[in-house]
């Protein structure tokens, strides 16, 4: 096992290591459940300028760290800015979510310009360098960005969708044009999760939210491919800096994303079982997540007690206690601190 030159837990287990306390840190942490987060958003224009102004995008990611004291804090960004950056309409309405002026065939790709998104996207690079300066010196910076599947789904539907048809309809009926799209994604998403490195971004993660609803087949070809692509360009500038993917609903294709894409760990949903995880994936990689976010609203006997199977089944070494999906917006701030105390004084 390395020892790696680190104070910072997350990284240690990330590198091997068995560290008590377990890290932790929650997907969301984040947002709309804390009220100075909600502050700070009532000044800002849209939630697409505070994204993109970094001293409140620093503010709001330090925000969870001064009350929780997780072990990870994550870059305050979102995946949609990468469709933004290479110059697609995006607008976030209140009540609504994203909306995106949708891009369905190959005839409108030309619109999406890949050289735009170092500028657009220079803002972010500045939070992250701010974070590296402001983060207390055990807390590891995660920078992100969403896998190419999920972000073209949001591009392809022009915002959140149920059964993704145009987006299916396209991959499956003109798949040279839909990788064309995907060309695209894996190029911006490489040079910006690179970009994030190089500001001060100690670990990656690449949400794909949507993974879930493709079948074999496809979950091949547009979340394993990109994925698998994007993780090799990354690795072969920043090998040690560590990637883990969160294939949202992959199940029982989990194996076989980890085996070919190369990331060093994944995030579980809720919904794989956490004996299954520990048996079959475990040897292999580094695991996180797994609890229901409904949990978190819950909170008392009952989340306790969930928090305590789930660290029993995966809490031996090379697992890092977090949500299987975001913190949800009507979660109670004071349940985010009784897990902290949890987790914190589980000794397995
Ligand atoms: O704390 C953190 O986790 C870091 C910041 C972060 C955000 N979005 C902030 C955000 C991260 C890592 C994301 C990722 C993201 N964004 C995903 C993948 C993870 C997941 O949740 O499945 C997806 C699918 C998106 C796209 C997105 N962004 C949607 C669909 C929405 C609207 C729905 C909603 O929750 O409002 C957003 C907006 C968004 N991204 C908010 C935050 C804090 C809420 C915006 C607000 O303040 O109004």
């Amino acid at each position: 096992m390395t020892v790696l030159q680190t104070e910072k837990p997350l990284l240690r287990v990330l590198a091997g290591e068995s560290v008590r306390p377990l890290p932790f840190w929650l997907m969301r942490q984040a947002g709309r459940y804390l009220p100075e987060y909600r502050a700070v958003r009532k000044q800002t224009k849209d939630f697409l300028s505070l994204c993109l102004t970094p001293d409140l995008a620093t503010e709001v990611t330090l925000q969870p760290i001064r009350r929780y004291h997780p072990d990870a804090a994550i870059l305050f960004a979102d995946i949609l800015l990468i469709p933004f950056g290479m110059g697609q309409k995006l607008a976030f309405v209140e009540g609504e979510g994203p909306v995106l002026e949708p891009i369905r065939r190959s005839e409108d790709l030309g619109k999406l310009d890949v050289s735009r998104v170092d500028e657009v996207l220079a803002p972010v690079m500045q939070t992250v360098r701010n974070l590296r300066r402001e983060l207390p010196a055990d807390v590891a910076l995660i920078g992100f960005a969403g896998a190419p599947w999920t972000v073209a789904t949001y591009m392809v539907e022009g915002g959140s969708s149920r059964n993704f048809e145009h987006t299916k309809a396209w991959a499956y009926g003109d798949e040279n044009g839909f990788r064309q799209l995907m060309e695209k994604l894996v190029d911006s998403t490489s040079h910006y999760l690179l970009a994030q490195i190089e500001a001060g971004a100690e670990v990656i993660q690449l949400f794909d939210t949507w993974a879930g609803a493709l079948p074999e087949f496809a979950f091949r070809r547009f979340c394993i491919e990109p994925t698998r692509r994007i993780v090799s360009r990354v690795r072969a500038r920043y090998p040690h800096v560590p990637i883990m993917g969160f294939p949202r609903g992959a199940g029982m294709m989990l194996a076989d994303y980890i085996s070919e894409t190369g990331v060093d760990g994944v995030s579980l949903d809720p919904f794989v079982p956490a004996h299954w995880a520990a048996e079959w994936l475990q040897p292999t990689c580094i695991l996180q997540g797994n609890l229901d976010p409904m949990m978190l609203v819950t909170g008392g006997q009952a989340m306790q007690a969930e928090i305590e199977r789930i660290l029993g089944a995966l809490g031996g070494s090379r697992y890092i206690f977090n949500l299987g999906h975001g913190i949800l917006p009507q979660t109670p701030p004071e349940h985010v601190a009784e897990l902290a105390e949890i987790v914190r004084s589980w000794r397995g």
